[in-house]
C-alpha cells in the first residue's frame, strides 16, 4: 500500500513511525515531512498550506491513501480537494473540520447532539464582555475561561482568576477581528481521547493525558502541549466506552444528519469534572504530542484502520490491541516558546538520547548546511516506554536531558506518579471552591 502523509510535525512523524512498523510495511511519502520523517519516508516539497501542490503530488504518486495530519490544511479544504481529484483521504472536509475551526460552532453541534460541555457565551463586541463573564462565572469564585473562536495553535485560550487579564485577552481577540467564547470553568483532570470515524461508525483509541502549560507544576502560559502519557491508571476503566456513548457517537450522528459527515479523527478533549464528563474542545485531527504515546502503544496495524475509515468501511468491532507498557513523551521546546520562538539553533545529542533506549520524534527541526537545527516552537518529542509510568518517565526525562539545544526548555513533571492535578489550573489559583472541587474529584478517582 502506498500512503501519502501531509504534515511536518511531531504528530506526522509519530504516525509515520507507527505505519512503518505495520506488516507488510506500506510505502510511505510525506509532504513536506521533516528531517526525522525523512529517515522513514520519501519527503516531497509540498508545503502544508499549498493545496494545489498537494493535489499535484498525489496525482504524481497515485497513493492508495492520503492522511492529513494538521488542522490548517483540513480547515482550508485539503481533504475536499484531494477527494474531488479521486483520492481516498483520511481527514475531514473543511465543513466537518469546522468543529475545530470554530469553537462557537462546535458548541452549537454539541448542544444539538446533547453532548455535555461547559456552558458558554459567544461575544462579538466589547460591550458584551462584562455581562458575558458574569453569566458564565456569576460568583467570580472560579477562574475565567476566555477563548478565541478560531484556530490559534493552542494559544487562543486564557484561564485566569484575574478578571482584568480575562478582559484584556478578550479585547485582543476582538481587536484582531475574531469573536470570543467565554466559558464556565471546568474542574477535574483532563483526558484526550482520539476517536476514528468513517462518517457514521466510531472506534476509540486509548486515552492519554496532555500537559498544556509551559512550566512544571502547571504554571506559565498554555502551549500546544509539553508532554503526554498513556495509559491513565487513575481513569475509570470504562472511560472510552462512556466517551463513545455520550460524546463521540452523538456528535458523529449529528454531523451525518447535517450532511457534513466527519471522516478522520474526532479528538475529544475532556474534563472529568465533579459533575461528570464534559467536552473542553473538539479537534479534527490527532493530537500532538498525545499521538506519540497513543500510537506507541498500539500493537495492531494502523494502515488498514485508517484506510477503512477513509473508505467508509470502519468496523466498530475492530480488535485493536495495545501494549501493556506505559509510554511517556517529553517535549523539548525552543528558547522563548510559546511567546517568542527562536529558531536556527543547532541540535545535538539525539543519538545519545536514543542509545539510552528512548526514541526521538522530530517536531520543529530542519537541516541547515548539513546540521540539524531548530525550526519551530516545539522542536523534539522524546518518547520512552516502560513497564510502568515511572520507568517510562524516568527514561524519557534522562533522554531529553542528553539532548543539547541552546536556550531550550522542557517540563520535568510529565506523568509524575500520583499527580492528579488538572493541567489547566490557573497560576496562583487560590479559590477555595476550586480546591474543594478538585479534592473531591481526586477522591473519586482514587476510589475508581
Ligand atoms: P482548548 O484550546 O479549548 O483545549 O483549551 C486549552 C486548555 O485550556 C485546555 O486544555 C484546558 O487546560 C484549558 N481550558 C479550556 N477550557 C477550559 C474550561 N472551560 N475550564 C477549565 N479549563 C479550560
Ligand atoms: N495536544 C493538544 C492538541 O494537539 O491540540
Amino acid at each position: 500500500m502506498k500512503i501519502l502523509i501531509i504534515g511536518s510535525g511531531g504528530r506526522e512523524h509519530a504516525i509515520i513511525r507507527r505505519l512503518a512498523s505495520d506488516t507488510p510495511a506500506p510505502e510511505l511519502h510525506a509532504a513536506p515531512g521533516n528531517p526525522g520523517i525523512a529517515q522513514l519516508a520519501t519527503c516531497h516539497d509540498a508545503p502544508v498550506t499549498d493545496l494545489d501542490a498537494q493535489v499535484r503530488l498525489a496525482q504524481e504518486l497515485q497513493p492508495d491513501l492520503v492522511v492529513i495530519g494538521p488542522e490548517a490544511p483540513l480547515v482550508a479544504g485539503s481533504a475536499d480537494r484531494l477527494r474531488e481529484a479521486g483520492f481516498t483521504v483520511f481527514g475531514p472536509s473543511a465543513a466537518a473540520a469546522h468543529l475545530e475551526g470554530s469553537k462557537s460552532w462546535a458548541k452549537e453541534i454539541m448542544a444539538a447532539a446533547g453532548v455535555p460541555t461547559a456552558a458558554s457565551v459567544t461575544v462579538t463586541a466589547r460591550e458584551q464582555l462584562e455581562a458575558g463573564l458574569d453569566r458564565v462565572n456569576p460568583l467570580s469564585d472560579v477562574p475565567y475561561v476566555v477563548k478565541a473562536d478560531g484556530l490559534a495553535a493552542g494559544k487562543g485560550v486564557v484561564v485566569t482568576e484575574d478578571r482584568t487579564a480575562a478582559i484584556t485577552h478578550a479585547e485582543a481577540v476582538l481587536t484582531a477581528g475574531g469573536s470570543v467564547v467565554l466559558e464556565e470553568f471546568l474542574d477535574g483532570p483532563e483526558v484526550s481521547l482520539f476517536c476514528l470515524s468513517d462518517g457514521s461508525r466510531v472506534v476509540p483509541l486509548a486515552p492519554a493525558q496532555d500537559f498544556k502549560r509551559a512550566l512544571d507544576g502547571d504554571e506559565g502560559p498554555n502551549t500546544g502541549g509539553m508532554g503526554a502519557y498513556s495509559p491513565l491508571p487513575w481513569a475509570p476503566k470504562d472511560l472510552a466506552d462512556e466517551v463513545l456513548r455520550v460524546v463521540a457517537r452523538p456528535t458523529i450522528a449529528e454531523m451525518a444528519a447535517r450532511d457534513i459527515p466527519f471522516v478522520g479523527v474526532l479528538y475529544c478533549g475532556l474534563a472529568l469534572t465533579s459533575r461528570g464528563l464534559r467536552v473542553i474542545e473538539f479537534n479534527a485531527r490527532f493530537g500532538d504530542p498525545e499521538t506519540q504515546v497513543v500510537l506507541e502503544r498500539l500493537t495492531s496495524p494502523l494502515a488498514p484502520l485508517l484506510l477503512a475509515a477513509a473508505r467508509g468501511e470502519l468496523a466498530e468491532d475492530a480488535e485493536l490491541t495495545w501494549s501493556e507498557d506505559s509510554a511517556v513523551t517529553v517535549v523539548l521546546a525552543c528558547a522563548g516558546y510559546p511567546a517568542a520562538v527562536r529558531t536556527g539553533d543547532p541540535i545535538t545529542g539525539i543519538d545519545a538520547a536514543e542509545q539510552l533506549g528512548a526514541h526521538v520524534i522530530h517536531a520543529g527541526t530542519a537541516t541547515a548546511e548539513g546540521a540539524l537545527v531548530s525550526a519551530g516552537g516545539r522542536v523534539l518529542s522524546v518518547v520512552a516506554t516502560g513497564t510502568d509510568l515511572e520507568a517510562a518517565r524516568t527514561l524519557a526525562l534522562s533522554a531529553t536531558e542528553a539532548i543539547r539545544l541552546a536556550g531550550s526548555h522542557h517540563r520535568t513533571d510529565i506523568a509524575r506518579q500520583g499527580r492528579r492535578r488538572r493541567p489547566g489550573r490557573a497560576r496562583g489559583e487560590r479559590m477555595s471552591t476550586v480546591r474543594r472541587r478538585t479534592a473531591r474529584n481526586e477522591r473519586k478517582e482514587m476510589d475508581a
